[in-house]
């Protein structure tokens, strides 16, 4: 049932099913505080919390999480992509505040059509800038950050703002721990032209022709280096097409799990599992699972 009070600051705060929230549709009840500045962040970050972005990369459990749920709205999900004057030079473009909770899909396009160039690469990813950047989600044709100025990382201790220099960030890694919100970042852009941008948009959409269309959180695992990628290898182990209740392998891409319909937490838990048996190659989760202790 959804309960709606506002906080001491503001906040708005509902018990909402978080399956709305994750692109498998997946996932029971949590308290979702909805703040939209620092001050309601901070009333929600007293008690133990947990930070959503877009939910595309989520396995929630069907009895959902105790802790907060915490959605950036309002400025934290707007976007000032006007150049700083004081930042920029004539060969790069620094933005103002770009918020956590603003839709990465949505970004990119602006980007595009000001022919500002650098994040291109990450297009079809259905993130939030926060979540995107917590990852350091990307495509081989580029990750968030290429495109990274500088970031504002709020704590229960404090603000604090940091450059990627100050990140050990790699792969689908940011550096960023756990828990540390991602409030803000100011993007540094390379000046282009709107064709072009979309020209190499384009060109990176392609390698997505072959991923499924039904819901899912994305890669299950990520690539482990050098030899073939999760995706082979689970193809290799003839898993494509398995379904553990209403969860699949992706018939089209051995590293999407698809929701059918009705996939609860436990079945796709269950194709993690069996994925892992069949494989003989040790695969390191790309999904992030809440609460952890789930796999
Ligand atoms: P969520 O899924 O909501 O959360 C993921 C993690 O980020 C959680 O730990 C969460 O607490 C943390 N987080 C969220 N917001 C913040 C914040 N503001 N500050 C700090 N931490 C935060 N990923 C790729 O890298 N490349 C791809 O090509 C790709 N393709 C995808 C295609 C599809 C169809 C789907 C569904 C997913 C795909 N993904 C891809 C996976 C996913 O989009 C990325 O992992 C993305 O970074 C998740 O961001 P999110 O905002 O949805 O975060
Ligand atoms: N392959 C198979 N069988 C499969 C899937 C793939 O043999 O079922 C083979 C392909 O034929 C290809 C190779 O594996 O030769 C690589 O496949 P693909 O081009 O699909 O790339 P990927 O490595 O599987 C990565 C990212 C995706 C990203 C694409 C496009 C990881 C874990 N995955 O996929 O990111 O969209 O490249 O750049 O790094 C994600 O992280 O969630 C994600 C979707």
């Amino acid at each position: 049932m959804t309960t709606l009070k506002a906080s001491r600051t503001g906040a708005r705060v509902e018990r909402q099913p978080l399956a709305r929230y994750t692109t498998l549709g997946v996932g029971g009840e949590a308290e979702v505080w909805f703040v939209s500045d620092h001050a309601q962040l901070a009333e929600a970050m007293e008690a133990p919390y947990r930070i959503l972005g877009g939910g595309s990369n989520l396995v929630v459990a069907d009895e959902g999480v105790p802790e907060r749920v915490i959605r950036l709205t309002g400025p934290l999900a707007q976007a000032d992509l006007a150049p700083d004057p004081q930042l920029s030079t004539p060969g790069q473009v620094v933005t103002g505040w770009v918020g956590g909770g603003v839709p990465l899909p949505g970004l990119i396009r602006k980007l595009q059509k000001l022919g500002l160039s650098n994040l291109e690469g990450t297009v079809g990813i259905p993130a939030q800038v926060g979540g995107a950047v917590w990852m350091n989600a990307g495509t081989r044709y580029g990750e968030t950050f290429d495109g990274l100025h500088s970031l504002e990382i709020v704590t229960p201790g404090g603000t604090r703002h940091v450059t990627p220099d100050d990140l050990a960030w790699g792969y689908r890694n940011s550096g960023i721990p756990r828990g540390h919100i991602v409030t803000r970042v100011r993007l540094r852009l390379r000046p282009s032209t709107p064709e072009e941008v979309l020209a190499r948009m384009d060109f990176a959409d392609q390698a997505r022709k072959g991923q499924p269309k039904m819901k899912t959180p994305g890669c299950a695992f990520k690539n482990p280096g050098g030899g073939k990628g999760a995706g082979q290898l689970i193809d290799e182990a003839g898993l494509k097409g398995t379904r553990i209740g209403q969860a699949m392998i992706a018939p089209e891409h051995a590293n999407f799990i698809v929701n059918l319909g009705g996939a609860t937490a436990a079945d796709v838990l269950a194709l993690l599992r069996l994925i892992r048996e069949r494989v003989g190659v040790p695969l390191e989760l790309e999904y992030e699972l809440w609460p952890e202790e789930l796999g």
